[in-house]
């Protein structure tokens, strides 16, 4: 059974090296998740995936139903998730095309439907969230990293913003005031539903762009649609060594 999803961004809407087995529509208590799960091989090692901002890219980053999506996964019987994100770079080595496995996350974000846990009262549940992600999957993935012509950052402080606007100047200064070294808008409620969930969970962050203000332009589109087709070459090429490395060991 295929125990590993991946969740693709912005710019990673398909993974071409995906031998493709079949497709499967699931319905959730939630709601419908971004698209039908995909599944197929890479290096030998099957995986699942999901397009978070669906199969058109029609889905901004308020409106996924990130409880559908996790959900589903999970249904399907997915324990670990890899899930590659679009970011700007706010620290001097978050770069324009670079790799980070961020290892912190500020939640900005609002009006999001943001937990598994709202429904019977009568059984509050609080988790743990001190370390976001999955250790040791963020590890795997930075071991899968090594060696590769871009360098792969091993920790950061994600920022998740609102969206779909990008930020102002004075809201990057902010964000880099309160530590956060990258900025996106799909990392919560993401990462705390699939601990709700008990998912191993990791992002792999593309840096698309800088954020607004850290250098003396404006951010255009056109910049982070190149650097995307960059930096999502580099990931492919990292997922493929992390999928190798795992039909290694198994
Ligand atoms: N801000 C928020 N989200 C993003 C950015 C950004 O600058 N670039 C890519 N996703």
């Amino acid at each position: 059974m295929t125990k590993l999803a991946i969740i693709g961004g912005t710019g990673l809407d398909k993974i071409p090296d995906l031998a493709i087995l079949h497709r499967e529509v699931i319905h959730t208590p939630f709601g419908e998740p971004s698209a039908a799960l995909t599944y197929g091989k890479i290096a030998e090692s099957e995986v699942a995936f999901l397009p978070r901002h669906g199969s058109t890219h029609n889905i901004p980053p308020h409106r996924v139903n990130y409880r559908a999506n996790l959900w589903a996964l999970q249904h399907v019987g997915i324990d670990t998730i890899i899930a590659v994100a679009a970011v700007g770079g706010i620290t001097d080595q978050m770069a324009p095309g670079r790799i980070v496995i961020p290892d912190q996350i500020i939640d900005y974000t609002y009006g999001r439907e943001h937990t598994y846990f709202d429904s019977d009262l009568s059984q509050v549940k609080h988790i743990d969230f001190t370390y976001p992600y999955c250790e040791g999957l963020r590890q795997r993935l930075i071991k899968a990293g090594t060696e590769m012509p871009v360098p792969v950052f091993k920790s950061a402080t994600y920022g998740a913003t609102q969206g779909p606007r990008l930020e102002t100047a004075m809201e990057v200064q902010r964000l880099a005031n309160d530590g956060c070294d990258i900025v996106g808008m799909t990392g919560m409620p993401e990462t705390s539903l699939a601990r709700e969930l008990d998912i191993c969970y990791a992002s792999c962050a593309v840096v698309a762009n800088w954020a607004a203000g850290i250098n003396d332009q404006i951010v255009r589109m056109s910049d982070i649609e190149r650097n995307l087709k960059i930096g999502m070459e580099t990931v492919r090429i990292l997922l493929a060594n992390f999928l190798t490395m795992q039909s290694a060991s198994s």
